[in-house]
Formats: structure tokens, C-alpha cells, sequence
């Protein structure tokens, strides 16, 4: 039988190549579509060692309708997973009407094409931004949506809407939204990861980028939260755990007997928190590297806790993350090395 073709949109990201490895791993036949805007060529040669062949890649702007027809039928490809998005929260709220332009756009292009072209399944890259502050813990996808932190925030929460309404009006496509957690880690041969520009928001990159001498000291962002130990707990799930969960979904829209016009939504995390403080000890844990910190103020906008309910998924997709937060930030560690001995490489071979 021929793989299944999917089209992985912003495949060459963090969470897409992930994604394009979990693909490749059941047998479908990833097709990236990227416009390397945050993205690095390079990746698709850490893919290529990684899998032993080459995806084949576009590179174009998925509000490019052309190029996406182009590609989605030259491919024969039968299914969607959409991650082509800006992502930067701060950036997000200086420059919201890229964010609502890009993201938006993005999106409805996308859903026309797929719709002039019969392709039926997608699966759309939402985040638990959307649950903003949440009251009540763990975060099932029951709880109210909140008013948005940021425009990107309002980008997924649109985003979702959009996707619910299309559904609703009896279009053929079935959708599923999931909602990630706080993804972190890389592939455990340490070939690909995350490619932060400049300095990372994130915690993890800014932890491994501390323990490799790039940054002096790690700042925590609060200790006086209302948390055992004072500080902001998250769910954090390795990233291939969160590549398998789109795997996931798009079985449950081929083999379940599920309506023409569906959309459903899932959280996708591991239903553990964990606190900056107890981030900070697993990886000085996990790698015997210490991460020099010290206590600053609380970052603007950042929730006390946040977990998810993740059980939704376990019934209804059978799939659950299964890696250690100690596994998350070894992967993270081996591929920040990784880096360090490629920039060095090439950096000799420059001189
Ligand atoms: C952020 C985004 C979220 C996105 C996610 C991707 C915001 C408000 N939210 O979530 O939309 O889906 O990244 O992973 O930006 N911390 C420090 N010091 C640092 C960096 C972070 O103490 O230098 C703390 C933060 O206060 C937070 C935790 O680490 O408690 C995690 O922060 P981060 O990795 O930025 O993720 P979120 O803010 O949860």
C-alpha cells in the first residue's frame, strides 16, 4: 500500500521536524512546507541522518494559495498538520496586526486549498494559551477560555474558532485542535532541536544555553508564587511525546468512524507540573552540569500554575506522553552540545 502523504506546514520548525520523524516512524510519508522564516535549512539535513532520505520540502509561505495547491497536489497528499505560525508572545503584542495578518491568513489559505482540493484531514497546532490564568487545576479541555494574554494567544483562540465554525456549517473536513503544554527536549540523537533566534524566552533553551557558558546566569522569573516552593509550575512534555500525539490524531480521523465534519480538541501534555526550581535540579540531575540563578521578579503575564487533564486524549486517541522530564532535558542537553561542536566545526572550516 502507498504512505499516506501529509502535508506538515512549518515542518522545518521545532515541533514540525519532530513531527515529520514521528510521521516517518508509522509509516506515513511527511512533505514539509515551510518558509523558513524561524526556521534553518539545516534541519533538513539533521532529518536526513536521522531518517536515511530525504523529505521532500517547499519552500513557500503558506499564505502562498498557489504554491499550497501546487504542492498539496503534486504530493497526492490526503492530510494537514498546520504549525506555521509566529509564536513569539512578546513580539506578538508589538506587532499585532503581523501576528493577526500571518497566523490568520495562514490558516484560512490553508483551509480553502484543502477544500478545493477534497483533502479532508487536519490537525491544527493550538497551545494551552488558551486557558490564559486558569482557575481550576488540572486544565481539562472543559475549562473556560479566558480572555487572551497576547494577540498570538488570540491567534489560536480565533484559530480554533474558525476551524469549530467551518465544521459546524457541514464542511467535509474533519479537524482536531490540539492544545499544547509547555514542549521541550529534542530527538534523542541530539540532531535536531530547538533553534532559538537570539536570546530564548523560553526556560529550557535559556537553561541549556546557561550550562554551556552562552549566558552568565539564568534569572527565575518569581519565587513568591502561591507554589510549595514559590515558583511557576508548568507541564512540560518532550517534544517527541508531543510528535506522537498528531500521529495520534490523524489515525483517530482515518480509522474512527467519525462524521464528514468534525472537530474535536484535545490538551496535550503530561497531567505533572513541574517548578522552575525543580527544572532547574532535574537537569543539573540528568547532565551533572550546574546551572548558575538567581531569583528575579515575576515576568508580566505569567500564570502560577498550569497543568493539563491530558486523560481526553488517552481515551479518545490512545496515546499519552511517556517520557521522563529527566529524559526532556538530557535530549535538550545532548543536542545544545550538538550545536556547540557543529558551530565549532564550522567556524574551523570557515577560517
Ligand atoms: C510560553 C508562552 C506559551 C508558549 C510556550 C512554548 C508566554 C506567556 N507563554 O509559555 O504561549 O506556548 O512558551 O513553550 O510566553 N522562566 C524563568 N526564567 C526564564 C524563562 C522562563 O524563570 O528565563 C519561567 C517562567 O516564568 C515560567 C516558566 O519558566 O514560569 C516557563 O516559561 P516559558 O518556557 O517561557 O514558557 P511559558 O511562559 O509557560
Amino acid at each position: 500500500m502507498t504512505p499516506s502523504s501529509i502535508l506538515v506546514t512549518g515542518g522545518a520548525g521545532f515541533i514540525g521536524c519532530h513531527t515529520v520523524i514521528a510521521l516517518a516512524e508509522a509509516g506515513y510519508r511527511p512533505v514539509i512546507f515551510d518558509n523558513f522564516s524561524n526556521s534553518q535549512p539545516k534541519v533538513l539535513e539533521g532529518l536526513r541522518q536521522i531518517l536515511g532520505f530525504e523529505v521532500p520540502c517547499y519552500r513557500a509561505d503558506c499564505t502562498n494559495r498557489a504554491a499550497l495547491l501546487e504542492a498539496m497536489r503534486r504530493e497526492r497528499v490526503s492530510g494537514v498538520i498546520h504549525f506555521a505560525a509566529f509564536k513569539a508572545v512578546g513580539e506578538s503584542v508589538q506587532k499585532p496586526l503581523l501576528y493577526y495578518s500571518n497566523n490568520l491568513n495562514a490558516l484560512l489559505t490553508l483551509l480553502e486549498a484543502m477544500i478545493e482540493l477534497d483533502v479532508r484531514d487536519l490537525i491544527f497546532s493550538s497551545s494551552c494559551t488558551v486557558y490564559g490564568q486558569p482557575e481550576q487545576l488540572p486544565v481539562t479541555e472543559n475549562s473556560p477560555i479566558l480572555p487572551p494574554l497576547s494577540p498570538y494567544g488570540n491567534t489560536k483562540q480565533i484559530g480554533e474558532e474558525i476551524l469549530r465554525d467551518v465544521a459546524r456549517a457541514g464542511e467535509a473536513l474533519r479537524i482536531i485542535s490540539l492544545r499544547y503544554f509547555n514542549p521541550i527536549g529534542a530527538h534523542s540523537s541530539g540532531m535536531i532541536g530547538e533553534l532559538p533566534l537570539g536570546v530564548p524566552n523560553n526556560l529550557v533553551p535559556y537553561i541549556t544555553q546557561t550550562a554551556i557558558g552562552l549566558r552568565a546566569e539564568l534569572v527565575v522569573f518569581g519565587n513568591d508564587y502561591p507554589t510549595p516552593d514559590g515558583t511557576c509550575i508548568r507541564d512540560y512534555i518532550h517534544v517527541m511525546d508531543l510528535a506522537e500525539a498528531h500521529v495520534a490524531a490523524l489515525r483517530h480521523l482515518e480509522y474512527a468512524s467519525i462524521p464528514a465534519a468534525y472537530y474535536d480538541v484535545f490538551n496535550i501534555g503530561t497531567g505533572k507540573g513541574a517548578s522552575v526550581l525543580e527544572v532547574i535540579r532535574t537537569f543539573e540531575q540528568a547532565t551533572g552540569k550546574i546551572v548558575p540563578y538567581r531569583i528575579g521578579p515575576r515576568r508580566l503575564g505569567d500564570a502560577a500554575a498550569v497543568y493539563a487533564d491530558a486523560s481526553k486524549a488517552h481515551k479518545h486517541l490512545g496515546w499519552k506522553a511517556h517520557r521522563t522530564l529527566k529524559e526532556a532535558l538530557a535530549d535538550a542537553w545532548r543536542w545544545q552540545l550538538y550545536l556547540h561542536k557543529t558551530a565549532h566545526l564550522l567556524s574551523a572550516s570557515n577560517s
